[in-house]
């Protein structure tokens, strides 16, 4: 989908998608972890920290500069999304403060007799709140819907059984950080709609990966966080008009009693609103590339919003390339399927590329997971992990430290090559 040209720019556009600070080249396949920051999200943020840093609500020139950049800022994430409003966005600190936070305001709504339905390869900031809820007597039972272990999906008929007539939420990542695979959502929201619960989306692992759409999706709230997107720490939640409206979150007195100020705890950091705002421009720039290869497709979006809807499908598509070749390899590489060694944990099936992002979870026969990890780094130059990802997955499957690699779209698959030459040669050293 990327041309040789445009590969090359997305690269540059990353000071460290080839070296890191020590000049060394590397493959930086931590992507699920963090991403690399974009040159001019870092850019944007350092200048807005210089010469807006005064704060919001001031007659002078920095204070209202700064409230024009919140603002651009929230706007951006709007068209990113697809909200009908900035006035949907809300900022804090993490996805987790941001999931916590609207967990107390949703607690107010519920009379202790309801209960919450999640899934079982949840990240932890879309569990603890809910078990909390559930210690405080606010819910009757957190329900978990299990897995198809042996493929790494949703058992969606188990979904569909939990979800009853008491169930208030149904809360769910659009894709799993252990296993990579991608969550129906538009599925999931109409089960949750039909018994009027509230539809929630941890967009946490997969917004980097392809284009999220609140409108499409229906849901009620949504949450991403900046720095798995290329930006900087800070992120952002989706509400519906009518619930940010409605919805009575923990504040301080004097602060705004409109959304989306009411949900936000303290000042705003205006840097990371001109952060975002640089990796919006990044995409849009992107779909300046590809855009050649749409003509007919996504007419429904106006302007920006279908830049930005062209450059996240062109991101797709790049990507699902990137993971056949993991899984593949290449003409003398042997790929993660041909490696008796390696067990991967998700989606293998190559006709179902597009239901799973580029994150694989593995582990190689007889060699402990620091030790492959070690050695990629070591001989092959991958930045790559082994741990836990506060994946409940992880317990599902009791692998508390499993090696994993995430890939964005400024990887390659000549970083792929090099990847699976080493752990070629790490699994043939142990025979
Ligand atoms: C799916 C998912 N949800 C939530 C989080 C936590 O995000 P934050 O660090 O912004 O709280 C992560 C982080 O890895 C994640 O992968």
């Amino acid at each position: 989908m990327f041309e040789k040209n445009s590969i090359d720019q997305i690269r540059a556009a990353f000071p460290r998608a080839v070296t890191d600070f020590n000049g060394r080249k590397r493959a930086f396949f931590d992507n699920g972890t963090a991403t690399l920051v974009l040159g001019r999200a870092a850019q944007a943020e350092a200048e807005a920290r210089i010469n807006w840093s005064a704060n919001v609500g001031g007659i002078f020139d920095e204070s209202k500069q700064a409230n024009e950049v919140i603002h651009a800022g929230r706007q951006a994430v709007a068209d990113f999304l697809n909200a009908t409003s900035p006035m949907t966005i809300v900022s804090g600190e993490s996805a987790t403060s941001l999931f916590f936070n609207l967990s107390y305001a949703l607690g107010k709504e519920l009379s202790g007799s309801e209960n919450i339905v999640t899934t079982d390869y949840e990240h932890y900031t879309n569990i603890s709140p809910w078990v909390e809820l559930e210690r405080r007597g606010k819910i009757q039972q957190l329900r978990y819907s299990r897995l198809n272990m042996e493929e790494g999906s949703l058992d969606l008929d188990h979904l569909q059984e939990l979800i009853d007539s008491n169930t208030k939420i149904v809360t769910v990542t659009s894709a799993s950080n252990m296993l990579g695979t991608k969550t129906p959502l538009e599925e999931i929201g109409k089960m949750a709609r039909e018994v009027g619960a509230y539809f929630l989306v941890d967009a946490v692992h997969h917004i980097a990966h392809g284009p999220t759409d609140v409108q499409a999706l229906d849901c009620d709230f949504l949450v991403f966080s900046g720095y798995k997107l290329f930006s900087s720490h800070g992120s952002f939640l989706y509400g519906k008009e009518k619930y940010l409206d409605t919805l009575k979150p923990y504040k301080v007195k004097p602060a705004s009693n409109s959304p989306p100020w009411k949900f936000e705890w303290g000042t705003r950091n205006q840097a990371t609103f001109a952060a975002i705002s640089g990796v919006i421009d990044h995409f849009l720039w992107l779909s300046n590339e590809v855009n050649f290869h749409y003509e007919e497709e996504f007419m429904e979006y106006r302007n920006q919003k279908r830049s930005l809807k062209i450059a996240m499908d062109a991101i797709e598509q790049y990507e699902m390339g990137l993971s056949k070749a993991i899984l593949t390899g290449f003409d003398d590489i042997e790929g993660l399927l041909d490696i008796p060694e390696v067990t991967i944990y998700g989606l293998t099936d190559l006709n179902r590329l597009n239901e799973r992002d580029p994150t694989f979870s593995f582990e190689v026969k007889n060699i402990p997971e620091e030790e492959v990890v070690n050695r990629l780094w070591r001989d092959g130059g991958i930045a790559a992990r082994s741990g836990h990802y506060y994946s409940y997955a992880q317990e599902i499957y009791n692998k508390p430290k499993i090696i994993r690699i995430s890939l964005v779209h400024y990887n390659t698959l000549e970083e792929i090559k090099i990847f699976l030459k080493t752990l070629n040669e790490i699994c043939k050293t142990k025979k």
